[in-house]
């Protein structure tokens, strides 16, 4: 395998989301983020507009929470990022917990820092296709390193 293609395949992405944002967990969050061994590629705060959060969750468009998830995702600032580890879509997924924090394990990043299932602090890419997917939507080229 080329070795562009092999990096490619160990990267995943992530938004620390609005709530955990807010309520000041984003640097902590990055601490537990860089000490399981995931490098930086990318990172950056930014805010969704509605037109933008609704562009990102797509997929999720028919589905009965799809408003409300754009609202939240929309609200205020978020931080962005690309991220690199043997696995890292996988073990990035194990970091941050089940998606409703309740059935999160102890540890993770949801256990530690979401509220509920609609606002869950963090989000992970579930395959190495949607995490090209979602790092090319907020990152150009020139910002990866
Ligand atoms: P995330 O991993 O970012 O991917 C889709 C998001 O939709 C998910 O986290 C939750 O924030 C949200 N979500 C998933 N299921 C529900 C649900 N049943 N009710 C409200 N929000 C949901």
């Amino acid at each position: 395998m080329p070795a562009k293609q092999k990096r490619m395949s160990n990267r995943t992405f992530t938004m620390i989301k609005p709530d955990a944002f807010a309520n000041g967990h984003s640097g902590a969050i990055l601490d537990i983020i860089i000490k399981a061994g995931f490098r930086l590629v990318a990172l950056k705060m930014t805010s969704l507009s509605e037109a933008k959060a609704g562009e990102f969750y797509a997929v999720h468009r028919a589905r009965p929470f799809y408003g409300e998830l754009v609202e939240f995702m929309s609200r205020g600032p978020i931080i962005a990022a690309i991220l690199e580890k043997d696995n890292a879509v996988a073990d990035f997924r194990k970091l941050i917990g089940a998606t409703d924090p309740a059935k999160a394990d102890p540890g993770t990043i949801r256990k530690l820092f979401a509220a509920s299932l609609g606002e869950n602090a963090i989000h992970g890419s579930d395959s190495d296709e949607n995490a090209l997917i979602e790092g090319d939507f907020f990152f150009s080229g020139l910002e990866k390193v």
